[in-house]
């Protein structure tokens, strides 16, 4: 499968086939992360894989109700422990983390897996059923697994509303 292919067949999935994902399939997606670029090469993202269906459970509730959490049998708590702030102002955290979690959205897509970013969550709650001590930053969560859905159809900007070309002209 070709770069594009993925991107456009990657869509966030709500409804999964609680089928357990292969261990190999598990270890290609944390490769795909761990090969993602980041600032200065720090790598200082961290991935908790949660497959057990009672912490999922927990996650959900944690995910105000999400139900997919339940369904899904793998869920990708995506960490930093990085609070450095880069020259341009940003922080590095959540930029080197969504990288490296949508290299696992679209490895997942050749895999046959589907995936879901979730951002809706209380990172406290995640911190106390999983162990993360305080100091450490829940960037995002990501539900991973076979699809029990349709691809719906991507709803996107035109391109001329989102890019131009050598200037400023939106
Ligand atoms: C940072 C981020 C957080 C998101 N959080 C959630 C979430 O909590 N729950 C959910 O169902 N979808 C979540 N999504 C999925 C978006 O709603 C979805 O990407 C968007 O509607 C575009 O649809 P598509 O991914 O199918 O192309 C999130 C996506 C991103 C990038």
């Amino acid at each position: 499968m070709d770069v594009f292919q993925a991107i456009i067949q990657r869509y966030s999935c709500r409804s999964y086939d609680p089928r357990p994902i292969e261990p190999e399939k598990l270890t290609k997606l944390l490769e795909a992360a761990r090969f993602a670029p980041s600032a200065r090469n720090c790598q200082d993202w961290r991935f908790v894989v949660v497959t057990d269906s009672d912490t999922r459970t927990k996650l959900c509730e944690a995910a105000y109700d999400q139900k997919s959490f339940t369904e899904a049998p793998a869920v990708i708590v995506a960490c930093s422990n990085s609070n450095h702030v880069m020259r341009c102002g940003q922080p590095v955290a959540p930029i080197d983390v969504a990288i490296a979690l949508e290299h696992i959205a679209l490895q997942a897509v050749e895999l046959g897996l589907a995936t879901c970013w979730i951002g809706s969550f209380y990172p406290d709650k995640v911190k106390a059923i999983l162990g993360i001590p305080a100091d450490i930053n829940i960037i995002e969560l990501m539900t991973v697994g076979y699809p029990a859905d349709l691809q719906p159809a991507p709803k996107r900007q035109p391109l001329e509303t989102i890019a131009c070309f050598e200037k400023w002209s939106f």
